[in-house]
Protein backbone atom coordinates (compact mmCIF):
# COMPACT_ATOMS: atom_id res chain seq x y z
CA UNK A 1 0.00 0.00 0.00
CA UNK A 2 1.33 3.47 -0.99
CA UNK A 3 1.31 6.17 1.23
CA UNK A 4 -1.57 8.63 -0.11
CA UNK A 5 -0.35 12.39 0.89
CA UNK A 6 -1.24 15.88 -0.82
CA UNK A 7 1.71 17.68 -2.44
CA UNK A 8 1.62 21.11 -2.85
CA UNK A 9 4.40 22.47 -4.55
CA UNK A 10 3.72 26.48 -4.21
CA UNK A 11 5.01 29.44 -5.45
CA UNK A 12 8.27 30.69 -6.00
CA UNK A 13 11.12 28.46 -5.53
CA UNK A 14 8.39 25.79 -4.47
CA UNK A 15 8.21 23.96 -7.53
CA UNK A 16 12.55 23.97 -8.03
CA UNK A 17 12.93 22.67 -4.42
CA UNK A 18 9.40 20.17 -4.61
CA UNK A 19 11.15 18.54 -7.99
CA UNK A 20 14.55 17.82 -6.12
CA UNK A 21 12.45 16.71 -2.67
CA UNK A 22 10.68 14.31 -4.90
CA UNK A 23 14.20 12.62 -6.24
CA UNK A 24 15.31 12.23 -3.30
CA UNK A 25 11.78 10.13 -1.95
CA UNK A 26 11.80 7.96 -4.93
CA UNK A 27 15.64 7.48 -3.67
CA UNK A 28 14.22 5.68 -0.31
CA UNK A 29 11.70 3.26 -2.51
CA UNK A 30 8.91 3.41 -0.33
CA UNK A 31 5.58 3.79 -2.32
CA UNK A 32 4.32 6.96 -2.89
CA UNK A 33 1.03 7.95 -3.93
CA UNK A 34 0.86 12.11 -4.64
CA UNK A 35 -2.36 13.89 -4.68
CA UNK A 36 -0.80 17.09 -6.79
CA UNK A 37 -2.92 20.03 -5.36
CA UNK A 38 -2.75 24.12 -5.57
CA UNK A 39 -1.79 26.78 -3.22
CA UNK A 40 -1.02 30.67 -3.11
CA UNK A 41 -0.31 32.70 -6.24
CA UNK A 42 -0.47 29.10 -8.67
CA UNK A 43 -3.94 28.40 -7.36
CA UNK A 44 -5.22 32.20 -7.52
CA UNK A 45 -3.83 32.02 -11.32
CA UNK A 46 -5.87 29.07 -11.51
CA UNK A 47 -8.99 29.21 -9.39
CA UNK A 48 -9.14 32.94 -8.00
CA UNK A 49 -8.94 31.12 -4.47
CA UNK A 50 -5.35 30.70 -2.91
CA UNK A 51 -6.46 28.00 -1.16
CA UNK A 52 -8.85 26.04 -3.15
CA UNK A 53 -12.02 23.83 -2.12
CA UNK A 54 -10.24 20.47 -3.63
CA UNK A 55 -6.80 21.83 -1.26
CA UNK A 56 -8.66 21.53 1.42
CA UNK A 57 -10.50 18.33 0.78
CA UNK A 58 -7.20 16.41 -0.29
CA UNK A 59 -5.89 17.19 2.81
CA UNK A 60 -8.35 16.31 4.34
CA UNK A 61 -8.95 12.52 2.99
CA UNK A 62 -4.90 12.03 3.22
CA UNK A 63 -4.76 13.65 6.81
CA UNK A 64 -0.83 14.35 5.18
CA UNK A 65 0.87 16.93 3.24
CA UNK A 66 4.07 18.03 1.98
CA UNK A 67 3.85 21.27 1.04
CA UNK A 68 6.03 24.52 -0.56
CA UNK A 69 6.35 27.91 0.33
CA UNK A 70 3.03 30.06 -0.50
CA UNK A 71 3.05 33.71 -1.64
CA UNK A 72 0.24 35.35 0.33
CA UNK A 73 -0.91 37.22 -2.19
CA UNK A 74 -0.94 41.45 -0.96
CA UNK A 75 -4.16 43.10 -1.01
CA UNK A 76 -7.43 41.85 -2.35
CA UNK A 77 -7.91 41.02 1.11
CA UNK A 78 -6.50 37.36 0.80
CA UNK A 79 -6.73 35.68 4.15
CA UNK A 80 -3.20 34.25 5.05
CA UNK A 81 -3.13 30.53 3.52
CA UNK A 82 -0.88 29.34 6.18
CA UNK A 83 -3.38 30.28 8.79
CA UNK A 84 -6.34 29.38 6.84
CA UNK A 85 -4.89 25.56 6.69
CA UNK A 86 -3.63 25.73 10.94
CA UNK A 87 -7.45 26.48 11.34
CA UNK A 88 -8.96 24.46 9.00
CA UNK A 89 -6.82 21.20 10.67
CA UNK A 90 -6.49 22.43 14.31
CA UNK A 91 -2.77 22.30 13.67
CA UNK A 92 -1.68 23.13 17.42
CA UNK A 93 2.22 21.58 17.19
CA UNK A 94 4.37 23.45 15.40
CA UNK A 95 7.72 21.17 15.28
CA UNK A 96 11.11 22.99 14.58
CA UNK A 97 14.18 20.25 14.59
CA UNK A 98 17.77 22.20 14.50
CA UNK A 99 20.77 20.47 14.06
CA UNK A 100 24.25 21.46 13.34
CA UNK A 101 25.26 20.30 9.32
CA UNK A 102 28.17 22.60 8.55
CA UNK A 103 31.07 21.51 11.12
CA UNK A 104 33.52 24.24 12.73
CA UNK A 105 30.62 26.97 12.67
CA UNK A 106 29.84 29.10 15.41
CA UNK A 107 28.07 26.94 16.90
CA UNK A 108 28.69 23.01 16.80
CA UNK A 109 26.61 20.17 18.19
CA UNK A 110 23.49 21.77 18.68
CA UNK A 111 20.58 19.71 18.30
CA UNK A 112 17.56 21.17 19.57
CA UNK A 113 13.27 19.94 18.59
CA UNK A 114 11.58 23.44 19.28
CA UNK A 115 7.62 22.76 19.92
CA UNK A 116 5.38 25.67 19.51
CA UNK A 117 1.67 25.99 20.49
CA UNK A 118 0.70 27.20 17.81
CA UNK A 119 -3.33 28.09 17.54
CA UNK A 120 -3.54 30.14 21.09
CA UNK A 121 -1.69 32.56 22.93
CA UNK A 122 -1.07 36.45 22.00
CA UNK A 123 -1.72 35.02 17.95
CA UNK A 124 -5.61 34.50 18.00
CA UNK A 125 -6.16 37.69 16.61
CA UNK A 126 -8.46 39.95 19.29
CA UNK A 127 -7.10 43.27 19.25
CA UNK A 128 -9.00 46.22 19.32
CA UNK A 129 -7.93 50.34 19.57
CA UNK A 130 -9.28 51.77 22.48
CA UNK A 131 -9.86 55.62 22.60
CA UNK A 132 -7.51 57.77 24.69
CA UNK A 133 -6.63 61.36 25.39
CA UNK A 134 -9.37 62.06 23.06
CA UNK A 135 -7.18 59.77 20.01
CA UNK A 136 -9.06 56.91 18.70
CA UNK A 137 -5.82 55.11 18.74
CA UNK A 138 -4.68 56.16 21.33
CA UNK A 139 -4.71 52.95 23.14
CA UNK A 140 -3.85 48.88 21.50
CA UNK A 141 -5.23 45.99 23.01
CA UNK A 142 -4.53 42.34 22.48
CA UNK A 143 -5.89 39.40 24.44
CA UNK A 144 -3.70 36.09 25.16
CA UNK A 145 -5.65 33.30 25.20
CA UNK A 146 -4.06 29.77 26.92
CA UNK A 147 -6.41 27.02 27.56
CA UNK A 148 -5.56 23.95 29.61
CA UNK A 149 -6.68 21.52 27.36
CA UNK A 150 -4.57 23.43 24.46
CA UNK A 151 -1.17 22.92 26.49
CA UNK A 152 -1.87 19.85 27.87
CA UNK A 153 -2.07 18.45 24.28
CA UNK A 154 0.79 20.67 22.94
CA UNK A 155 3.25 19.91 25.85
CA UNK A 156 1.83 16.05 25.71
CA UNK A 157 3.29 16.00 21.80
CA UNK A 158 6.55 17.23 23.36
CA UNK A 159 7.26 15.10 25.72
CA UNK A 160 5.43 11.91 23.35
CA UNK A 161 8.43 13.30 20.70
CA UNK A 162 10.81 13.11 23.22
CA UNK A 163 10.59 9.75 24.07
CA UNK A 164 9.29 8.25 20.82
CA UNK A 165 13.13 9.82 19.27
CA UNK A 166 15.43 8.83 22.28
CA UNK A 167 15.33 12.63 23.70
CA UNK A 168 15.67 13.02 27.73
CA UNK A 169 14.43 16.34 28.67
CA UNK A 170 11.87 18.79 27.53
CA UNK A 171 12.22 22.19 28.49
CA UNK A 172 9.15 24.38 29.66
CA UNK A 173 9.74 27.71 28.28
CA UNK A 174 7.60 30.62 29.96
CA UNK A 175 7.04 34.08 31.88
CA UNK A 176 5.01 32.83 34.80
CA UNK A 177 6.87 35.29 37.02
CA UNK A 178 5.39 38.47 34.79
CA UNK A 179 2.38 36.98 33.29
CA UNK A 180 0.59 34.86 35.83
CA UNK A 181 -1.88 33.66 34.23
CA UNK A 182 -1.00 32.76 30.72
CA UNK A 183 2.21 31.61 31.30
CA UNK A 184 1.42 30.34 34.57
CA UNK A 185 -1.37 27.75 33.37
CA UNK A 186 1.25 26.83 30.39
CA UNK A 187 3.63 26.27 33.33
CA UNK A 188 1.88 24.18 35.75
CA UNK A 189 -0.07 22.07 32.94
CA UNK A 190 3.81 21.48 32.02
CA UNK A 191 4.71 20.48 35.40
CA UNK A 192 1.39 17.79 35.62
CA UNK A 193 2.61 16.40 32.47
CA UNK A 194 6.34 15.89 33.24
CA UNK A 195 4.93 13.49 36.60
CA UNK A 196 3.75 10.92 33.85
CA UNK A 197 6.79 11.28 32.02
CA UNK A 198 9.26 10.99 35.34
CA UNK A 199 12.09 8.03 35.24
CA UNK A 200 11.60 8.15 30.68
CA UNK A 201 11.78 12.65 29.76
CA UNK A 202 13.05 14.84 32.52
CA UNK A 203 11.81 18.31 32.44
CA UNK A 204 13.43 21.83 33.46
CA UNK A 205 11.96 25.15 33.64
CA UNK A 206 13.48 28.50 31.98
CA UNK A 207 12.16 31.97 31.79
CA UNK A 208 11.97 33.17 27.97
CA UNK A 209 14.56 35.81 28.32
CA UNK A 210 16.96 33.26 29.76
CA UNK A 211 16.08 31.13 27.54
CA UNK A 212 16.88 33.32 24.19
CA UNK A 213 20.69 34.17 26.01
CA UNK A 214 21.55 30.63 27.02
CA UNK A 215 20.58 29.65 23.67
CA UNK A 216 23.55 31.74 22.16
CA UNK A 217 25.43 31.02 25.55
CA UNK A 218 25.18 27.18 25.86
CA UNK A 219 22.64 26.16 22.72
CA UNK A 220 24.19 22.32 23.57
CA UNK A 221 22.60 22.10 26.77
CA UNK A 222 18.84 21.97 25.11
CA UNK A 223 17.41 18.95 23.72
CA UNK A 224 13.02 19.38 23.12
CA UNK A 225 11.37 22.61 23.94
CA UNK A 226 7.66 23.41 24.25
CA UNK A 227 6.57 27.04 24.76
CA UNK A 228 4.07 29.17 23.75
CA UNK A 229 2.82 30.80 20.32
CA UNK A 230 4.71 34.23 20.30
CA UNK A 231 7.43 32.97 22.26
CA UNK A 232 7.88 29.93 20.39
CA UNK A 233 7.44 32.13 17.07
CA UNK A 234 10.56 33.90 18.19
CA UNK A 235 12.96 31.26 19.44
CA UNK A 236 12.11 28.84 16.85
CA UNK A 237 13.95 31.46 14.16
CA UNK A 238 17.00 32.22 16.70
CA UNK A 239 17.36 28.41 16.72
CA UNK A 240 17.14 28.44 12.69
CA UNK A 241 19.80 31.04 12.47
CA UNK A 242 22.00 29.06 15.36
CA UNK A 243 22.75 26.16 12.63
CA UNK A 244 23.11 28.40 9.38
CA UNK A 245 19.54 29.85 8.16
CA UNK A 246 16.55 29.34 6.68
CA UNK A 247 17.75 27.14 3.90
CA UNK A 248 17.96 24.46 5.99
CA UNK A 249 15.11 24.93 8.21
CA UNK A 250 12.70 22.43 8.07
CA UNK A 251 8.98 22.66 9.91
CA UNK A 252 6.05 20.31 10.55
CA UNK A 253 2.70 21.17 11.80
CA UNK A 254 1.14 18.60 13.39
CA UNK A 255 -2.89 18.64 13.94
CA UNK A 256 -5.45 16.88 15.56
CA UNK A 257 -6.88 16.36 12.14
CA UNK A 258 -3.97 15.90 9.60
CA UNK A 259 -0.37 17.03 9.50
CA UNK A 260 1.94 19.01 6.71
CA UNK A 261 5.27 19.11 6.66
CA UNK A 262 7.17 22.36 4.49
CA UNK A 263 10.57 24.51 5.12
CA UNK A 264 10.72 27.19 7.36
CA UNK A 265 11.60 29.50 4.43
CA UNK A 266 9.21 31.72 2.57
CA UNK A 267 9.05 30.93 -1.70
CA UNK A 268 12.25 33.41 -1.96
CA UNK A 269 11.16 35.49 -5.40
CA UNK A 270 14.49 37.16 -5.82
CA UNK A 271 15.81 33.84 -6.50
CA UNK A 272 12.80 31.75 -8.41
CA UNK A 273 13.17 30.42 -11.31
CA UNK A 274 17.34 30.16 -11.39
CA UNK A 275 17.62 27.00 -10.16
CA UNK A 276 20.04 27.96 -7.30
CA UNK A 277 17.60 27.64 -4.52
CA UNK A 278 18.74 25.04 -1.46
CA UNK A 279 16.05 22.24 -1.55
CA UNK A 280 17.81 20.78 1.92
CA UNK A 281 14.61 22.67 4.20
CA UNK A 282 12.23 20.68 2.20
CA UNK A 283 13.63 17.21 2.00
CA UNK A 284 14.37 17.50 5.77
CA UNK A 285 10.71 18.72 6.04
CA UNK A 286 9.96 15.13 4.14
CA UNK A 287 12.29 13.24 6.32
CA UNK A 288 9.96 14.86 9.45
CA UNK A 289 6.95 13.24 7.50
CA UNK A 290 8.44 10.11 6.82
CA UNK A 291 9.09 9.59 10.85
CA UNK A 292 5.61 10.94 11.47
CA UNK A 293 4.59 7.94 9.58
CA UNK A 294 7.13 5.73 11.37
CA UNK A 295 9.61 5.37 8.28
CA UNK A 296 12.60 6.23 10.39
CA UNK A 297 15.13 3.88 9.00
CA UNK A 298 14.08 5.85 5.60
CA UNK A 299 13.45 8.91 7.48
CA UNK A 300 17.81 8.56 8.69
CA UNK A 301 18.88 7.69 5.62
CA UNK A 302 17.52 11.21 3.93
CA UNK A 303 18.98 13.13 7.09
CA UNK A 304 22.20 11.42 6.75
CA UNK A 305 22.08 11.96 2.63
CA UNK A 306 21.63 15.53 3.27
CA UNK A 307 25.08 15.94 5.68
CA UNK A 308 27.32 13.82 3.90
CA UNK A 309 26.45 15.84 0.94
CA UNK A 310 27.15 19.21 2.30
CA UNK A 311 30.02 17.92 4.62
CA UNK A 312 31.76 14.64 2.76
CA UNK A 313 31.04 15.58 -0.89
CA UNK A 314 30.98 19.31 -0.76
CA UNK A 315 28.17 19.46 -3.46
CA UNK A 316 26.14 23.00 -1.60
CA UNK A 317 24.06 25.28 -3.23
CA UNK A 318 25.04 29.41 -3.37
CA UNK A 319 23.55 30.30 0.55
CA UNK A 320 25.92 27.46 1.63
CA UNK A 321 28.83 29.44 -0.20
CA UNK A 322 28.86 26.17 -2.60
CA UNK A 323 27.95 26.64 -6.76
CA UNK A 324 25.45 23.43 -7.11
CA UNK A 325 21.86 24.46 -8.45
CA UNK A 326 19.53 22.53 -7.07
CA UNK A 327 18.92 19.95 -9.15
CA UNK A 328 22.90 19.13 -8.83
CA UNK A 329 22.51 18.83 -5.05
CA UNK A 330 18.86 16.91 -5.30
CA UNK A 331 20.96 14.44 -7.30
CA UNK A 332 24.04 14.22 -5.27
CA UNK A 333 21.47 13.51 -1.94
CA UNK A 334 19.24 11.20 -3.87
CA UNK A 335 22.78 9.21 -5.03
CA UNK A 336 23.64 9.45 -1.21
CA UNK A 337 19.95 7.74 -0.18
CA UNK A 338 20.09 5.00 -2.99
P1 LIG B 1 11.87 34.08 2.10
O1 LIG B 1 12.11 33.03 3.12
O2 LIG B 1 11.14 33.68 0.88
O3 LIG B 1 13.30 34.69 1.64
C1 LIG B 1 14.20 35.34 2.53
C2 LIG B 1 15.62 35.29 1.95
O4 LIG B 1 16.13 33.96 2.09
C3 LIG B 1 15.68 35.62 0.47
O5 LIG B 1 16.86 36.33 0.21
C4 LIG B 1 15.72 34.26 -0.19
O6 LIG B 1 16.39 34.26 -1.43
C5 LIG B 1 16.48 33.42 0.84
N1 LIG B 1 16.05 32.02 0.80
C6 LIG B 1 14.86 31.52 1.27
N2 LIG B 1 14.80 30.21 1.05
C7 LIG B 1 15.93 29.86 0.41
C8 LIG B 1 16.43 28.61 -0.09
N3 LIG B 1 15.74 27.46 0.01
N4 LIG B 1 17.65 28.61 -0.71
C9 LIG B 1 18.34 29.74 -0.82
N5 LIG B 1 17.93 30.94 -0.35
C10 LIG B 1 16.73 31.00 0.25
O7 LIG B 1 11.12 35.28 2.84
P2 LIG B 1 10.38 36.56 2.22
O8 LIG B 1 11.15 37.10 1.09
O9 LIG B 1 10.10 37.41 3.39
O10 LIG B 1 8.97 36.02 1.72
C11 LIG B 1 8.67 35.76 0.35
C12 LIG B 1 7.24 35.21 0.24
O11 LIG B 1 7.14 33.95 0.93
C13 LIG B 1 6.17 36.12 0.89
O12 LIG B 1 5.04 36.12 0.04
C14 LIG B 1 5.83 35.43 2.17
O13 LIG B 1 4.49 35.66 2.57
C15 LIG B 1 6.01 33.97 1.81
N6 LIG B 1 6.30 33.08 2.95
C16 LIG B 1 5.70 31.86 2.95
C17 LIG B 1 5.97 30.94 3.94
C18 LIG B 1 5.30 29.62 3.88
O14 LIG B 1 4.59 29.31 2.94
N7 LIG B 1 5.50 28.75 4.85
C19 LIG B 1 6.90 31.25 5.04
C20 LIG B 1 7.53 32.56 4.93
C21 LIG B 1 7.21 33.44 3.92
MG1 LIG C 1 7.86 33.28 12.58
Amino acid sequence: MAYDITLIPGDGIGPEITDATLQVLQATRLPFAWDRQLGGTAAVVATGDPLPEATLASIRRTHLALKGPLTTPVGGGFRSINVALRQAFELYANVRPARTIVPGGRFDGIDIVLVRENLEGLYIGQERWVERDGDPHGQAESVAVVTRSGSERVIRYAFDYAGKHGRKNVTVVHKANILKHTSGLFLEVGREIAREYQGRVSMNELIVDNCAMQLVLRPEQFDVIVTTNLFGDILSDEIAGLVGGLGLAPGGNIGAHAAIFEAVHGSAPDIAGLGVANPSALILAAAMMLDHVGETDAADRVRRAIVATIVADRVRTRDLGGTASTKEFGDAVARRVA
